[in-house]
């Protein structure tokens, strides 16, 4: 009978629970025996009980549960070339060779790095004893599929990433809360919002929210914002507006590239408004809590899909990536995917924002 595996790597984000969930069921319907392997590529790593086969009842009550129950790690181990061997190892003690991975563009990066050395790991463990020609020969090579859980919705050509929209919510909740605090002061508050290197979050907060003024990686503001900021925060108080609320991406930089902080937009509008400013760091909060409604069907209705395409793919095919598009289930080649993330950082050092912001709204405008 055929096993597939499923890990969840890098950060956690709500979702990866109902995608888990999809998977393992999904895959017990159609007769195909599905591995949890525990805390990421760590727990191949590892092998032993950290990887285990799953039952229809070990994934009953976590759909809305936020996190992931099976475990992520940013493994150190896995980067080497030894921990490969090791993990390729172990997925065939399990007779694994086809995977489905739930993370982040690092990580779908890794698996693919992986799938490629496979043949030659696989071919280091003959040499060494480890494992039979027989077993090398009956699996050539790993399949893998992808389905990004990430909050920060970085991912170029998927509308929206597994996560997202809770930690939207999230933030969400934390402005709302935060307002009434900052109208009753006439107070300013520079909230820092995650995101690593994608402006989604605060972006989308900002709108949301209506908040005044939001600083996202892929457009740094112009050179004297400090001025045009306060100009503007000025002018909302003298229109009777009580509270000012700023959001800054974690990852927001100048022109220059020099990283643009919360404290350090707070500081400037204290000297420049004389006014009381104070500053939220939301942090974690944003990756926690039960998922959305959309993060629970979305990533169910990804995780069924993953069995379908995992069990139909060949060692020639390119892995995929399931994402949406359009407000329907798209298949993403993995690798344009990837590479299309990494280029909008170097679209933002080169001073092409249009192009970075292209890219990052493709899905909304193509
Ligand atoms: O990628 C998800 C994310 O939450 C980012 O928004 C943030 O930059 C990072 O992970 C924080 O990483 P860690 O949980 O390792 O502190």
């Amino acid at each position: 009978a055929h096993r597939i595996g499923v890990l969840t790597s890098g950060g956690d984000a709500q979702g990866m629970n109902a995608a888990v969930r999809a998977v393992a069921r999904t895959a017990l319907a159609m007769g195909v025996q599905p591995c949890a392997i525990m805390e990421g590529w760590q727990g191949a790593v590892e092998g032993g009980d950290r990887i285990r086969p799953l039952g229809w009842s070990d994934v009953s009550s976590i759909l809305h549960k936020g996190g992931t129950v099976i475990g992520t790690a940013r493994s150190k181990a896995f980067r080497e070339r030894e921990g490969m061997r090791q993990a390729a190892k172990n997925l065939l003690a399990y007779g694994i060779d086809r995977l489905i991975v739930i993370g982040g563009d690092g990580s779908l990066t890794g698996t693919n790095e992986f799938r490629l050395l496979w043949p030659e790991l696989v071919q280091e463990l003959v040499e060494m004893g480890e494992i039979t020609q027989a077993d090398a020969d009956e699996h050539p090579a790993l399949m893998i599929c992808g389905l990004v859980g990430s909050i920060d919705n970085d991912l170029v050509g998927s509308d929206m990433t597994i996560g997202a929209d809770s930690a939207l919510h999230r933030i969400m909740e934390a402005i709302d809360d935060i307002s009434s605090t900052a109208a009753s002061h006439q107070r300013t508050f520079v909230v820092e919002v995650m995101g690593r290197h994608c402006g989604y979050l605060p972006l989308m907060a900002g709108i949301a929210g209506g908040c005044d003024y939001v600083f996202i990686p892929e457009v740094p503001p112009e050179d004297g914002w400090e001025d045009e900021l306060a100009t503007k925060l000025k002018a909302g108080r003298a229109a009777g507006r009580r509270e000012s609320l700023v959001l800054v991406a974690e990852g927001a930089i100048d022109r220059e590239g020099n990283p643009i902080t919360a404290t350090q937009v707070a500081e400037t509008l204290e000297e420049k408004l004389q006014e009381d400013v104070r500053v939220t760091i939301l942090g974690h909060v944003q990756r926690g809590g039960s998922p959305s409604a959309y993060d629970r069907w979305m990533s169910t209705v990804l995780g069924y899909a993953a069995v379908q395409e995992i069990m139909s793919v060949t060692p020639e095919d390119e892995p995929t990536i399931l994402g949406v598009r359009h407000n329907r289930m798209a298949r993403i080649p993995m690798m344009k995917a990837v590479a299309d993330t990494r280029s909008v950082a170097r679209h933002v050092k080169a001073g092409n924002y249009a192009e970075a912001m292209r890219l990052r709204g493709s899905s909304f405008t193509e």
